[in-house]
Formats: structure tokens, C-alpha cells, sequence
């Protein structure tokens, strides 16, 4: 069965965005040609979940095109958000089970990317429909900003690869392993 995939890039601090919703400090950070290349990940991909501030975000930031033109996408939002013309992109609500099946099924065998953010991709895990983390850690400190999973269970992994780049970032794959007791 396919995986729900939360790929992401993160501070040291465990933040994917500053307070304000910039990525300066992953944009100026020079990851090196020892990263996984985005495309390799990218061809894993059969669909993408996101949540509503996430969408906005992009929408925002890259006006002219939208980054996932070729697979489908669902929006979780309680929000009527405005779709670009001819997008493949569903706004959804409802039960993580139910919309984690739908984009599965969209996903046509290939895993699923939750694009993030933190508060959706943590809502998918307390509902057990989180399979894999792929963090890229950045070496700064921001202090403050989006957490990266702001879970209310603590989760366990089990590690697939960890890897120290030559910039001094780290890859971290793991599968989620446990949702345990509320925190
Ligand atoms: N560093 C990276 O690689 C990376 C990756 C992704 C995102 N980001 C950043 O992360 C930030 C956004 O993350 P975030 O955690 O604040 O927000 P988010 O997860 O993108 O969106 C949260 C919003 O989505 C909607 N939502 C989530 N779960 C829902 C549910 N079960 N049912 C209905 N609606 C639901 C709600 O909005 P409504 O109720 O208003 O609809 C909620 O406030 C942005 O700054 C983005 O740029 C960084």
C-alpha cells in the first residue's frame, strides 16, 4: 500500500518556517550536490496532501505556476481557497482515514507527500496515517516559528537511513513506528 510521506526540511530547533512564514534560513543554506536530489523524491510521488496555510503559502510565493501540475492535490481546509484554473486540486475535510484512501487511490500505486504543514501532517499521524518521515535538518537555530509535528501523542520511529551531509545538514528517513499516550 501506498505511504503517506511527510518530506520536509526543518531548523535544528525542529522549525519549518520563521514566525512569519519565511524560509530564509533553508533558501540561503547551500545543501550540496550530496543531497537526495528533490526530482529523485519527486518521482516517488503519485499525489500530495497539504493544509490550508501551507496552499496559501505557495499560492503566494509562486504565482506563475503551480509546483504539482502533474499529480493530484488535496487541500484540508475548512475555507472555500481559490483554486488556480485547470489544477488537479481538491479542497477536503472530513476524517484523516477517509482522505488519506482518497489520495492514496489518486496516487495510482506511487506513495503520497504530505507537503506539510506541521499542523496537518501531525493531525494524519495521530490519526495513524502517517507512514514516513524524510526530514533534511538544517544546522541553524531560529528560536521560534512552525513546528515541525505538533503532536499531543508522542510518536516513535524506527530508523531507514540517517545521513550527515557535507554541508552539515542531516537526512533522517524513519517510519513511524507508535502513537503512545498523550504527552
Ligand atoms: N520547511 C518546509 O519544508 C515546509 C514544508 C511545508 C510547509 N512549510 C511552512 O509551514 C507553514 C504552514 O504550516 P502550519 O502547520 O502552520 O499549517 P498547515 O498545516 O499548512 O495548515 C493548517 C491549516 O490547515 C487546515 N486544516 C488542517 N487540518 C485540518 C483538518 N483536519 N480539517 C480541516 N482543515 C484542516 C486548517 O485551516 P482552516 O481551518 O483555516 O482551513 C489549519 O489551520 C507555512 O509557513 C509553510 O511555508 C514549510
Amino acid at each position: 500500500m501506498a505511504n503517506l510521506v511527510y518530506y520536509v526540511a526543518a531548523t535544528l530547533d525542529g522549525y519549518i518556517a520563521d514566525q512569519q512564514h519565511q524560509l530564509d534560513w533553508l533558501m540561503n543554506f547551500p545543501l550540496g550536490d550530496d543531497a537526495t536530489p528533490y526530482d529523485e523524491f519527486y518521482q516517488t510521488v503519485g499525489a500530495v496532501i497539504m493544509g490550508a496555510e501551507t496552499y496559501s503559502w505557495i499560492l503566494e510565493n509562486s504565482p506563475e505556476a503551480w509546483p504539482y501540475a502533474d499529480v493530484p492535490a488535496f487541500i484540508v481546509t475548512h475555507r472555500s481557497l481559490s483554486v488556480p484554473e485547470g489544477q488537479n486540486i481538491t479542497r477536503v475535510q472530513g476524517e484523516a482515514v477517509d482522505i488519506a484512501a482518497q489520495a492514496r487511490e489518486a496516487a495510482k500505486g506511487k506513495d503520497v507527500w504530505l507537503v506539510g504543514g506541521g499542523k496537518t501532517a501531525a493531525w494524519f499521524a495521530e490519526a495513524g496515517e502517517l507512514q514516513r518521515l524524510f526530514v533534511t535538518q538544517i544546522p541553524v537555530v531560529i528560536g521560534a516559528g512552525i513546528p515541525l509535528l505538533p503532536v499531543s501523542q508522542a510518536l516513535s520511529f524506527s530508523t531507514v537511513n540517517q545521513r550527515v551531509l557535507k554541508s552539515g545538514a542531516i537526512e533522517f528517513i524513519a517510519d513511524v513506528k507508535i502513537v503512545s499516550e498523550a504527552i
